[in-house]
């Protein structure tokens, strides 16, 4: 079911936000509103630890620091529930980047990219979160 509101705003807020509208393509406020409270709502969802989201870890790390790839696929495989899979780039001679692809309770999810931040020789850890919740 589809429920029309009504939505008071400053003008030029609302000019901005028809710049923006215009700028990605929206067919009109409504869908842009919809889209703009769904990303909202999700990132409220992420933030509940018992709530289940898909993610991706990217983590860049130097693989001439001692054990580091080791301890990467150690930790791995404690939280192969929560992995689904990885890949693995070579970006140059020192430096690699993977990206891991998960599903499962934003808390292990957290846990193992905060765990992925502790390892010696890993330089950068981003998470992303999402859902369907809202679809
Ligand atoms: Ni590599």
């Amino acid at each position: 079911m589809v429920k029309r509101f009504g939505v008071s705003m400053d003008v030029d807020l609302l000019n901005r936000f028809d710049l923006f509208i215009k700028k990605y393509g929206y067919k009109n406020r409504s869908e842009a509103l919809r889209e703009i409270i769904r990303e909202r709502l999700i990132d409220e969802t992420v933030k509940n630890e018992d709530d289940v989201s898909f993610g991706t870890i990217v983590i860049v790390y130097d693989h001439e620091i001692d054990e580091v790839n080791d301890k990467l696929v150690d930790l791995q495989h404690e939280y192969t529930g929560l992995i689904i899979f990885s890949t693995h780039i070579h970006v140059d001679r020192r430096n690699c980047i993977e990206n891991i692809v998960v599903k499962g309770k934003n808390r292990d999810i957290s846990s193992l990219a905060q765990r992925l931040r502790t390892v010696e020789g890993v330089s950068s850890v981003k998470l992303l979160l999402t859902n369907y919740t809202y679809m």
